[in-house]
């Protein structure tokens, strides 16, 4: 079982904790709203905790779940205390009308985290792709939801991997941490098609393997 700390106290720290707490993981909450944290942890039950906002983790793994707009003011609040962490950006940087980024043309998401961490901190792109009303129910009888991921060091990956799958989802491992750039663009996919084909909230992206 792993220590896991979450930056954020929202919907998609509810939905990821509350599937690590019924797991058996620990996490930590850390909230800039010390009462929002407690009241989360609370819901969470036994094996949840709150952290201090920007002092060290208690997790190796940490989970920034902030708006993309805050997240890289909180990297850098956090600063050293980073330091030696595998961290997890499961934040869309979408513009809030949908019509596009708000990344520089030539970079992203994950790309500009990793320039404001410290340099020994591992970062593996996320959980971005899935809606938190649907992770929060977890996976489906038939099949397990999958998490798309993306990030340079194999061994971060593997970690992230196996607490996906601890869950009880299926981590799908799209590659270097360049793709994180295509994950944060998925994300707009599922925008699309949510309000052009689906026309409701209700669906994940996955992947398909027939026979
Ligand atoms: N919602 C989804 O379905 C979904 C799916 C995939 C990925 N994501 C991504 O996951 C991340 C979290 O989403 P969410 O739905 O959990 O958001 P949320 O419910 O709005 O919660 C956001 C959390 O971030 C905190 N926060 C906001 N601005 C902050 C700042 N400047 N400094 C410190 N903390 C700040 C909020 O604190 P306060 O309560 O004090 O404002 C709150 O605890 C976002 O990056 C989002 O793009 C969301």
């Amino acid at each position: 079982m792993s220590n896991i700390s979450i930056i954020g106290a929202g919907g998609m720290t509810a939905a990821v904790g509350g599937l690590a707490v019924k797991a058996g993981h620990t996490v930590e909450v850390m909230s800039r709203d010390a009462a929002k944290a407690r009241a989360l942890v609370e819901q969470l039950g036994t094996g949840a905790t709150t952290g201090t906002f920007g002092a060290a983790p208690t997790g190796d793994i940490v989970i920034l779940a902030v708006p993309y707009i805050a997240v890289l003011d909180v990297v850098k609040q956090y600063g050293g205390k980073l330091a030696g962490k595998l961290l997890v950006d499961i934040t869309n940087p979408i513009k809030s009308d949908f019509t596009g980024f708000l990344t520089p043309e030539d970079s992203f998401g994950a790309q500009e985290i990793a320039k404001v961490a410290p340099a020994d901190a591992d970062i593996v792109k996320a959980f971005n792709t899935l809606p938190s009303h649907v992770l929060a129910v977890g996976s489906f009888e038939r099949y397990s939801l999958d998490v798309f991921l993306a990030g340079d060091d194999a061994q971060a990956k593997t970690r992230v991997s196996a607490f996906i799958g601890s869950l009880g989802l299926r981590p799908m491992d799209a590659g270097p941490l360049f793709m994180a750039r295509t994950l944060e663009h998925a994300c707009m996919l599922w925008l699309g098609l949510m309000t052009h084909s689906v026309k409701h909230a209700h669906f994940s992206l996955g992947v398909s393997l027939p026979g």
